[in-house]
């Protein structure tokens, strides 16, 4: 398929846009956090800084694809009471979304949860709704990612999608097996309108595992990427985590320099950098955290908590591979994928949706 445009919900820094942008699909994106809307403006990514419940689908009318990567706080608690009873609630919400079952009554229902966040996660699902009943013009492709223990709600989201009519695939990805140099697992799911072989991106690098040399493994894959590949310190160094195994400092993770990175979080600037003699280094600045989830070197971070955008995003990377499946094209080009490593800004959109403060009281 040819996308006209994608409407992104809780859109970040921009993970998914840049990924977009490099493929050629235009992108406006909805986020509610003002730093990071700074950061997509600075990079000229299309931008509605507001809350994507007080949006819909007609306020997109050009956008045919919808992406999303809701707040999943939640659900990180997965294995506890709260995080299983956040699912079950979930998971009871998009059966009766689905079912078309008083709508009113659900909207109310969803306002008493214990935690309004996990409403946030089927918002995806009322825009996809909307657009098939309201709008009756259905979004033509599907891209969700979230962390793995979302993936669940996306099984939910499959079926409900293949009974509107969708072909679907959803599964874990691990970043490393996509050329990113970190170790990462995302619940992706891609769906597209009428049938389709929907297939998740075929893994193009090596899954990493420790102890297991880059060159072992896999002949019909790259190895996995290092550190050392996307960051120029001139001499090999080791990442020590800010966490211990189990809350043990003795058991602070370790990663060198020759390693895919652990996952980046939020905190990346606790991480200590040292070099191989154990002498203390600078911790990685923006661009270099960034860089380790894929980002171009010249991204223009921007805004307060920087570390926690840079965490919080897909790596642009993983999204292109992501994209183009859902859109049923060739997995990208080496040619393509060089296109991240550099942003140089691009000029400013013009995005043709009213702001937030335009639509209090509409
Ligand atoms: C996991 S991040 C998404 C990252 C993004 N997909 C990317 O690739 O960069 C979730 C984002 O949702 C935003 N958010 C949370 N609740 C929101 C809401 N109600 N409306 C808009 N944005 C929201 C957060 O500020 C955060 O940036």
């Amino acid at each position: 398929m040819q996308p006209v445009k994608i409407v992104d919900l809780f859109a970040g820094p921009g993970g998914v846009d840049v990924a977009a942008e490099r493929l050629g699909v235009p992108t406006v994106g909805i986020e509610w956090d003002a730093d990071a809307c700074e950061t997509r403006r600075a990079a000229g990514l299309g931008t509605v800084q507001g809350d994507v419940r007080r949006y819909g689908p007609a306020d997109f009318p050009d956008a045919d694809v919808l992406a999303g990567g809701p707040p999943c706080q939640t659900f990180t608690v997965a294995g506890s009471g709260a995080g299983r009873k956040a699912l079950d609630d979930v998971l009871e919400f998009v059966e009766q979304m689905t079912a078309r079952v008083n709508r009113e009554q659900i909207v109310s229902d969803l306002a008493n949860l214990d935690d309004e966040r996990t409403g946030l996660v089927l918002e995806p699902l009322r825009w996809i709704l909307e657009a098939i009943d309201v709008q009756k013009k259905p979004y033509e492709a599907i891209v969700l990612e979230q962390v793995p223990a979302v993936l669940p709600v996306w099984e939910a989201y499959a079926r409900a999608l293949r009974n509107e009519g969708y072909s679907v695939d959803y599964g874990l990805l691990l970043t490393e097996a996509y050329g990113v140099p970190q170790t990462r697992k995302r619940a992706v799911l891609i769906a597209r309108r009428g049938e389709h072989d929907m297939k998740l991106p075929a893994p193009t690098h090596r899954t990493y595992r420790k102890g297991v040399p880059r060159d072992a493994g896999d002949a019909s894959k790259e190895p996995w990427r290092t550190m050392g590949d996307v960051i120029e310190r001139g001499t090999p160094f080791e990442v020590i985590s800010n966490y211990g195994t189990g809350g043990d400092p003795k058991l602070r993770g370790r990663r060198s320099s020759s390693q895919p990175s652990a996952t980046v979080t939020g905190k990346i600037r606790r991480n200590r950098v040292v070099s191989l003699d154990g002498a203390e280094l600078d911790r990685f600045n923006h661009s270099e955290a960034g860089r380790l989830q894929t980002f171009p070197a010249d991204y223009p971070w921007s805004g307060r908590d920087i570390g926690q955008q840079i965490g919080n995003a897909v790596p642009p990377r993983l999204a292109v591979h992501v994209l183009s499946a859902a859109f049923g094209w060739s997995p990208p080009s080496e040619e393509l994928l060089e296109k991240l490593d550099w942003w140089h800004r691009l000029p400013a959109q013009a995005v043709s949706v009213p702001d937030d403060e335009a639509l209090v009281g509409a």
